[in-house]
């Protein structure tokens, strides 16, 4: 499906997108429905912004689903999300396979329930011979997390004699985080208003640009994520380099 001209997205674009897809409960709310009629229709706006991808030219979307804080919610809130996840691998598990799309998750799954686990690396395994475009999603995500558990890891790898500590820097820290496989964010959008990154890919987004916009996420439609896309062409990234 070609976009239209409005739509094209600039010769330099962003590969790699991260969203931080915050404001379902306030939306519910807004309607006077609780905040899991907000995260439904939150999960409805993920399909059309991943299928927005290949037309906009973002190779790689990864989206924040849920938090290492997250659990502090009411039991009924993460319960629900917990089975809006089920449902959602469930139901657009074919959708993504056909569309060419590889799914990856990041974050501890040592918390996940062993059902929602297992339709995880099921849909993981569907999609692994997919090139199209690389959705992953974060779930039990957590920035400070995924950097000690990479950094434990690192540690016994070294305790093991498999590593020594001489050969320890960036490049091998990042071996060992769950993106591993994944270019750095290029641009990381946060939606609802709050300028915040709560957590989000924080090793990953060292000289990512960062797009706060007011949409609440379940607002948040494909000819807005087009237009933060167009945004960003005009920025000049400089890595802390002077430009020539
Ligand atoms: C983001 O929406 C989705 C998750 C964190 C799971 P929120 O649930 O945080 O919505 P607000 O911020 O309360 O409006
Ligand atoms: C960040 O949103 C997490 C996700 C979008 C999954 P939160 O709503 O949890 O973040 P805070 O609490 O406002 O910082
Ligand atoms: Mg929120």
């Amino acid at each position: 499906m070609a976009g239209d001209a409005q739509e094209t997205a600039p010769r330099t674009g962003p590969g790699h997108v991260a969203i931080i897809m915050d404001g379902n409960g306030r939306w519910a709310q807004m309607r006077g429905r609780p905040r899991l009629f907000g995260h439904h229709a939150g999960a409805r706006r993920v399909r059309e912004i991943v299928e927005a991808c290949p037309d906009l030219g973002v190779r790689y979307l990864t989206i924040f689903a849920f938090s290492t804080e997250n659990w502090r919610r009411t039991q009924t809130e993460v319960a629900g999300l917990m089975t809006l996840f089920r449902r959602y691998i469930q139901r657009e598990a074919q959708a993504l396979f056909k569309a060419g799309v590889r799914v990856r998750f990041i974050g501890d799954r040592i918390r996940l329930d062993d059902k929602l686990v297992s339709l995880m690396d099921d849909l993981e395994m569907l999609t692994s011979g997919n090139d199209a475009c690389h959705l992953t999603i974060a779930i039990n995500y957590g920035g400070r997390d995924e950097v000690t558990r990479a950094a434990k890891r690192l540690a016994y790898e070294i305790e093991m004699g498999r590593l020594s500590h001489k050969d320890v820097d960036a490049e091998t820290l990042a071996r060992f985080l769950d993106t591993h496989v994944l270019p750095d964010p290029d641009l990381v959008i946060r939606t609802s208003g709050e300028a915040r990154i709560s957590n989000f890919l924080l090793w990953q987004s060292a000289y990512a640009e960062y797009e706060f916009v007011d949409t609440l996420w379940p607002d948040f439609t494909r000819a807005e994520f087009a237009k933060v896309l167009a945004g960003y062409g005009a920025r000049d990234r400089r890595f802390g380099a002077v430009r020539a």
